[in-house]
């Protein structure tokens, strides 16, 4: 007889599903439990978009930014487990074992675990090593790649960043683009900005640069990324044809129904917006940002909010006193980042308890050592 394996039963074969079983206050218990019984050896970090239940049991939660510092700065932790996406976890590693690091802890590492490897993120994969350097090779026989600056956006693949690291050039976050980008043009005439099309279109008209000047590469295009000779030419900035699924959902429509129907509201969104949104929108930052401007705003404030859902339903939830609205009127929600939930981060933590390494992100020593390149300068830039 042949017997067929079906999703469910695969599903119930994987290592976590007793614990998807389990009630979220048995699961709540049990993470602070080993959080209790390891203590200061272990950091779990957050990022904003968590869900709350998660965002419960971090020590610390920050944007991007704050949480590369945070990991560069961890001394006492062996273990940050990060309650984040791919990208972030890499970043946490490359810099909590930087060399000055390692020589502090007698050479023994931070390990670093991402509670379920599928928490990706759809920006960072629209760009893959490969076809940067095929873009960079390609674009060096019409322009003088001597003179551009690589920037990548921290959503990106270590390999992205250790390329920025060998060839001059920088990594940036939402909370700090624009000094970046002043900082490469100090160093060069054009910037190549990867892989977030309109963090880097946003960025760049701040600085008072025309979207005339801004060409769009597109690694799928059979030629120069799309472009003629003339338009690579004339760039300051060349950008990548990336975007993140969550911000292009927010439509200048929507920004234009809000202020009809609410007077008086102001519109505060993430610079992953698209131009159109970004440029009429009242604030535009990082989710840092956003939770630091409607903490200080009075009450009676109103707002409509173009960021990711679980971010903004928390802001409504701390602040009853103002009037916060999705900006949108679809969910908006980051799928990869959602995978983080109590059942993956229990099996993580007891797994480590038990002396058992699930879900480890390492970076190879020779991408860790040009991304950190491109990491400390990013770091030293105010
Ligand atoms: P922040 O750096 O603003 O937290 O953004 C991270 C991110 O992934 C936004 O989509
Ligand atoms: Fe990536 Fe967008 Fe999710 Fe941020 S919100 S992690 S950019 S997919």
């Amino acid at each position: 007889m042949n017997a067929t394996i079906t999703q469910h039963d695969k599903d119930a074969l994987h290592p976590l599903a007793s614990y998807r079983t389990l009630q979220p206050d048995e699961l709540q218990a049990r993470i602070e439990a080993v959080r209790a019984e390891l203590g200061d050896s272990l950091l779990i970090l957050g990022h904003h978009y968590q869900q709350d239940e998660v965002i419960a049991h971090t020590d610390l939660r920050g944007d991007s930014y704050k949480l590369s510092e945070m990991a560069a700065a961890s001394r006492t932790c062996r273990t940050i487990v990060f309650c984040g996406v791919h990208f972030m976890a890499e970043t946490a590693d490359i810099l909590a074992n930087r060399p000055e690091k390692l020589a502090e802890r007698d050479g023994n590492r931070v390990t670093v675990l991402l509670p379920d490897m599928a928490a990706g993120c759809s920006m960072a994969d629209m760009a893959a090593i490969k076809q940067v350097e095929a873009a960079w090779e390609d674009m060096s026989e019409v322009i003088d790649t001597q003179r551009v600056i690589p920037v990548t956006y921290i959503n990106s693949a270590a390999s992205l960043k250790a390329f920025c690291g060998r060839h001059g050039g920088i990594v940036c976050t939402s909370s700090n683009a624009k000094a970046v980008l002043e900082w490469a043009y100090e160093r060069g005439d054009r910037v190549f900005f990867f892989p977030d099309q309109h963090l880097g279109r946003n960025t760049a008209l701040g600085l008072g640069i025309g979207e005339e000047q801004m060409p769009v590469w597109d690694p799928y295009a059979l030629e120069l990324g799309g472009n003629t000779e003339k338009a690579l030419q004339d760039s300051r900035v060349i950008l990548w044809k990336g975007h993140c699924s969550v911000h292009q959902m927010f439509r200048p429509e929507h920004v234009d129904g809000f202020r009809k129907n609410h007077p008086g509201i102001k519109i505060l969104v993430h610079p992953e917006c698209p131009r159109e949104v970004n440029d009429i929108a009242d604030v535009s930052g990082s989710t840092g940002k956003i939770i630091d401007t409607v903490q200080n705003s009075p009450a009676g404030t109103k707002w409509a909010i173009g960021t990711e859902l679980h971010l903004v339903n928390r802001l409504k939830a701390e602040h009853p006193e103002q009037e916060i609205h999705f900006l949108s009127p679809v969910i908006c929600m980051c799928s990869t980042m959602y995978r983080i939930d109590l059942p993956h981060l229990c099996w993580t933590l007891e797994n480590l308890r038990d002396g058992a390494i699930v879900n480890r992100i390492e970076v190879s020593d020779e991408i860790s050592k040009w991304s950190l390149v491109a990491l400390e300068r990013m770091l030293a830039v105010k």
